[in-house]
């Protein structure tokens, strides 16, 4: 299990502003889920951060009960304190450890490509999700993201945990080696993208369209 630490990024100001550029992109996510409806699923968030997309699920297709897990303490703290009903809860990672078979749908968005054991990553998955059960994650952060080498100096300079480098396949192969049956669509998000200048990510308008169209992914893991 891996350490934990206090927040992902430079406090709470960077954290806040990631929660505001990722609401869009946690709806996106929320429209492309096949299962009609989470009222009877137990739902997890695997890298919750201050646990904005369950709220937003919440919102918009109530589930059961769902539970956010980080390793950031801090910014699990922060969630716990924003949750709207005791159906949710946020949790550091050791929670999963008696999790075995305890959830029916699990998200993740943009969390991957910072585990340095995708292996382990699955095992883990496999274990808390119930038969029938399935993984969306979401994840721009490949190597066939041609931005990709850029961005990976500019995150290293302020994550928290190191960057990982992993290809398209590499996600695939480490979910098949544990019996997932893998699919995976363009995240393709179809509504205005905003856009800002000196965007060092994407510095013209048109990376922006074709990141958000085409490069960033969105995984099935269904067991
Ligand atoms: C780019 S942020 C994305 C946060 C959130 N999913 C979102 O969409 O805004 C990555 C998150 O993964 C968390 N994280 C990093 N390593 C992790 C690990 N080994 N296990 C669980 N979470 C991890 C970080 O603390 C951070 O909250």
């Amino acid at each position: 299990m891996a350490a934990k630490v206090g927040r992902w990024t430079g406090g709470a100001e960077t954290e806040n502003a990631m929660e505001q550029e990722h609401a869009p992109l946690w709806q996106r996510m929320i429209d492309c889920i096949v299962e009609p409806s989470l009222s009877d699923k137990d739902v997890l968030d695997y890298g919750c951060n201050q646990g904005g997309f369950l709220r937003l699920l919440w919102q918009q297709k109530p589930f059961r009960k769902g539970m956010g897990v980080d390793i950031a303490a801090e910014s699990v703290a922060n969630a716990e304190s924003r949750k709207p009903d005791d159906a949710l809860s946020y949790r550091t990672l050791d929670v999963l450890d008696d999790c075995e078979a305890a959830f029916d749908v699990a998200f993740s968005h943009e969390v991957l490509y910072l585990l340095p054991d995708l292996a382990a990553h699955a095992k883990t998955m496999r274990c808390v999700l119930r038969p029938g059960g399935s993984y969306y994650a979401a994840i721009g952060c490949h190597t066939d993201n041609p931005f990709w080498e850029n961005w990976k100096k500019l995150i290293a300079a302020y994550s928290a945990v190191p960057v990982q480098t992993y290809a398209p396949e590499d996600y695939l192969r480490a979910f098949d080696d544990q019996g997932f049956s893998v699919s995976v669509r363009p995240f393709m998000l179809q509504d205005f993208i905003p856009v800002k200048p000196d965007n060092a990510y994407m510095p013209r308008v048109v990376d922006s369209i074709h990141y958000h169209t085409q490069y960033k992914l969105l995984f099935r893991f269904a067991v």
